[in-house]
């Protein structure tokens, strides 16, 4: 069967056919169950697996509708009728009852893909793209639900999304909704999540599926530092480039559901969509209400593969910024320079000293407003501090361009400070529960935006600087969780996915009045690092911990579903201000290549051996951008725990190979030395075993000897230390 979604009337099957993967799913009596995902299936299948015999329901027999409910492997699982398993969509009815049961209406097949209603997606025309809707409705008549599915050419990711549509004459309130529910049976697989903290985001961490269900999840409003909206199923054995996986990534930056549950039977149902905490959302009659897009990916090669799939569909179906494709501007950022300790002056040194090392852009952090000379005060009053900035951002910026600069910004656009302008005119402008005390994190409130009125003036603060002034970058920062989630006008259950749909908005109207703008997201470093925030800039601030080491394990956590591209990295100061330790600055810029590169220092203090050593990091960077950008990314060793073919060797190394597989780029990091050990030799993937590529010292290895035999590296003295291999085809 070629690429596409398929009907077969005679056995009421919809078969998906991917790149190398195939979804099956298939109805009886009007149910829709999950037959089948995984390697590609050309031949004709039944619906055997549905199990209908097991049930002397499906014969008519209506004694026993339980055993069935509970058991049949629902595309699309109910609360209230029998089906004990963690349920994809729970509904009350105004009296308070939950129950629904879902059955087939139609369906329809098409080319290209749907909007979803103020939501991230992923995108894609009638060339490349192929959609089926299935349309379901409670057999009462309560609501309908129509499950989105859609595939792109070359591709083996499946984007599914769920509509709800509530078809009765009184209120529902929605409970539970989630925007992909998987039923598997259970074959030893591991769940592999991303696990962190501030600071300490995205580790990937892999454990056994025991009996009862495994929550991932955040409350805190944002996609979180803690957890992540990814999970991933592996198959015993399954590591780097062999073995089969299948993961789901979720395209949204709020509160999240992702969980397994292993039943009484041994299957699984894997669930993934909204976090159910906090959520209730009322459906008057007609309304609809959009669930976000989850992504999957099976992989019958491997961590790998699976990865490279996720970076492909975000770089081609995602992100729409116009430097997806571009090399970024190398950044100089002030933070770790100077804090909030910091003037005109200052700024212009350190763009000087920046420009003559071939960095491009100067971006002013946190502290140009307002008297915000700490995190005490001033936000959501975005006035420049003449103080700081005496001729303002325009005199600023001019003095900027005019050395050959571009510069940036930041914002935290959704906050407020008790002590600020904003705070005394507005106080109920914050997300609050009215009549109790509410929490300060960081000294600030978040602003209320459910609020038509209050987007509108955090727009037009932001909105009017980049109009003003020739300000080409902001970085957009998000710095505390929400707490005490109420509001004077938004009903309580709905705050948390209304503040989200509000963040939506402004980033969409930020981005449609100024398309050149390169937007970088951030929330006190990589808690909003989530494809929902892809979608409308094309770099997130990955961590607060700018050391080398740290982000190794970092940087490789958020690679195995984020591509390098969108990364965030900077190089910044030793001894390391989180964490004292002082790497090579040559490694530190290995690292940082990784990502977006740019800095985060005092340039005006680095000795002039290091501004050299900048000067080299910038060819680097100019030299390899291309390669990393666009090509495919290759985890080689890893000291980390996702492997199983975990290595002695105290070693993080990576490749980028090109598409045509002509050039790639080897980063090889040894994170500590180690006695009496010989260099470590590497096999390396991607390359094409038939061509011969020649190293930049002038050997030259055939790609055979390359991947099966390996790469042996050179022996490095000390911790922290790395080498840069680049292979050209001869
Ligand atoms: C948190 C960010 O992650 C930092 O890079 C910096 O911008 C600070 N906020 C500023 O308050």
């Amino acid at each position: 069967m070629d690429h596409g979604i398929f009907f077969d009337e005679k056995e009421e099957l919809f078969s998906i056919q991917m790149k190398t993967t195939t979804y099956i799913i298939g109805l009886a009596n009007g149910y829709l169950g999950h037959i089948y995902y995984g390697s590609r299936i050309n031949g004709l299948v039944g619906k055997e697996s549905l199990r209908l015999n097991d049930y002397t329901f499906m014969n008519g027999e209506k004694k026993d509708k339980c055993t069935f409910m509970d058991s049949f492997p629902f595309e699309y699982g109910t609360a209230g009728i029998g089906d004990f398993r963690t349920a994809a969509l729970s509904v009350r009815n105004e009296a308070g009852f939950s129950g629904v049961e879902l059955k087939y209406i139609s369906h329809n097949i098409y080319n290209g893909k749907k909007k979803l209603n103020g939501l991230p997606s992923t995108f894609g025309d009638e060339g490349d793209t192929t959609s089926l809707d299935i349309l379901l409705s409670d057999t009462e008549g309560l609501i309908e639900v129509t499950l989105t599915y859609s595939i792109f050419k070359d591709s083996d990711i499946l984007a599914k999304s769920v509509r709800v549509n509530n078809s009765s004459d009184q209120k529902l309130y929605i409970e539970k909704l989630m925007s992909s529910s998987v039923d598997m049976p259970y074959e030893g697989q591991e769940i592999i999540t991303l696990h962190g903290s501030w600071a300490r985001e995205r580790a990937a961490c892999r454990r056994d599926i025991g009996h009862g269900r495994i929550e991932i999840s955040s409350k805190r409003g944002i996609s979180s530092h803690q957890e992540h909206p990814f999970m991933a199923f592996a198959k015993p054995g399954t590591s780097e480039n062999i073995g089969e996986v299948l993961g789901m990534c979720f395209v949204y930056s709020g509160n999240f559901l992702a969980e397994v549950e292993r039943n009484q039977s041994d299957t699984l149902r894997a669930n993934m969509g909204i976090g159910d905490y906090d959520f209730s959302w009322k459906l008057d009659p007609g309304e609809t209400i959009d669930a976000p897009e989850v992504l999957l990916c099976y992989s019958t090669a491997g961590l790998g593969n699976m990865s490279r799939e996720f970076h492909n569909v975000m770089r081609d179906h995602l992100i729409r910024s116009p430097y997806l494709h571009k090399k970024r501007p190398i950044l100089i950022n002030n933070w770790e320079a100077t804090y909030f300790d910091f003037n005109e002056e200052k700024l212009l040194e350190i763009a000087r000293q920046a420009k003559s090392c071939g960095i491009e852009m100067l971006v002013m952090d946190d502290g140009w407003f307002g008297k915000r000379d700490s995190d005490n005060c001033s936000l959501g009053d975005w006035v420049v501090d003449k103080r700081k900035l005496p001729d303002g951002l325009t005199g600023l910026c001019k003095k900027i361009n005019d050395m050959g600069l571009d510069m940036g910004i930041w914002f935290e656009p959704e906050m407020i400070s008790p002590d600020s302008d904003l705070y005394r005119a507005h106080p109920d402008w914050v997300i609050a529960i009215p009549g109790r005390e509410n929490s300060e994190c960081r000294s600030q409130f978040v602003l209320d935006l459910t609020r038509s009125e209050v987007r509108e003036y955090v727009y037009e603060c932001v909105a009017k600087v980049l109009r003003e002034t020739n300000i080409k970058y902001v970085k957009w920062d998000m710095n505390r969780p929400l707490t005490d989630v109420g509001s004077t006008v938004t009903r309580g259950g709905e705050i948390h996915h209304r503040y989200m749909l509000g963040v939506y908005e402004l980033m969409e109207r930020l981005t449609s009045e100024f398309p050149d703008l390169l937007l970088e997201n951030c929330s006190s470093g990589g808690g909003r690092f989530d494809a929902g925030m892809l979608y409308y800039s094309p770099q997130i601030w990955c961590s607060d911990d700018t050391d080398a080491m740290e982000r190794l394990k970092i940087q490789e956590g958020t690679a195995l579903i984020y591509p390098p591209s969108a990364i965030g990295a900077h190089v910044s100061i030793c001894p390391n201000h989180l964490v004292g330790r002082t790497t090579d600055m040559t490694t530190r810029g290995y690292v940082a290549l990784l990502g977006t590169f740019g800095y985060e220092l005092d340039i005006t203090k680095l000795s002039d051996e290091d501004k050299e050593i900048i000067k080299e990091q910038v060819a680097d960077y100019h030299r390899f951008n291309d390669l990393i950008r666009e090509g495919d990314y290759y985890r080689i060793t890893s000291d980390g725990g996702l492997y199983t073919n975990y290595s002695v060797y105290h070693s993080y190394s990576w490749m980028f190979v090109s598409k045509d597989k002509k050039e790639a780029l080897l980063t090889y990091v040894q994170e500590r030395g180690t006695a009496n050990m010989r260099p470590q030799q590497v096999k390396l993937v991607g390359l094409d075993p038939k061509k011969i590529y020649r190293l930049d010292d002038g050997r030259s290895f055939s790609g055979d000897e390359l991947v099966h035999i390996g790469f042996v590296t050179d022996k490095l003295w000390g911790d922290g230390k790395g080498r840069l291999y680049h292979f050209v085809e001869e």
